[in-house]
């Protein structure tokens, strides 16, 4: 992995030792992405609500989405939920079962977010480049989600 990514997992450990709340790590966690990965445009986290049905968008940083509830199974958000499985998507104009945000986004990429197991949140990040996603985004992201489980 290269070493920026390195410096930004030290930061995310920071915040998580830093004894704010839940929604402000996540909330930082976005806002450090978004700033220092060229190819992340949207970062979001998504919560999975008390009855296993609906996705709740947490925080983000970006520009606003009116899709702040995804029911499961819906999107690539709502399969990820469902498959509790890592999902790259490089080119969105050929996912079948694809929720628009933006005009502006060409690829995604959502990873889970795991506790004991269980699917409890995911990482959700839209990019405006074509295939941008390599296996270092899916080292480094599935990295910071197994950091934040420790918060659910
Ligand atoms: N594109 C997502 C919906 C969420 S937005 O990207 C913020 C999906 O297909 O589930």
């Amino acid at each position: 992995m290269k070493t920026e990514l390195k410096q930004l997992l030290l930061k995310i450990d920071s915040s998580i030792s830093s004894g704010t709340t839940r929604s402000e790590i996540l909330l930082n966690t976005c806002k450090l992405l978004k700033e220092n990965v060229y190819h992340y445009d949207w970062v979001g986290f998504y919560l999975l609500d008390e009855q296993n049905s609906n996705l709740i968008l947490e925080v983000f940083d970006g520009k606003t989405t009116e899709h702040t509830m995804i029911p499961v199974g819906k999107g690539v958000c709502g399969q990820v939920a469902e498959s509790k499985k890592l999902k790259i998507v490089q080119d969105v104009s050929q996912e079948g079962n694809y929720i628009a945000c933006s005009i502006d986004v060409q690829s995604e990429i959502v990873v889970p977010v795991l506790k004991d197991g269980k699917f409890v949140a995911e990482i959700d990040i839209d990019s405006h480049s074509p295939s941008p996603f390599t296996i270092d985004d899916e080292k480094f992201l599935t990295s910071i989600c197994q950091k934040l489980s420790v918060l659910f």
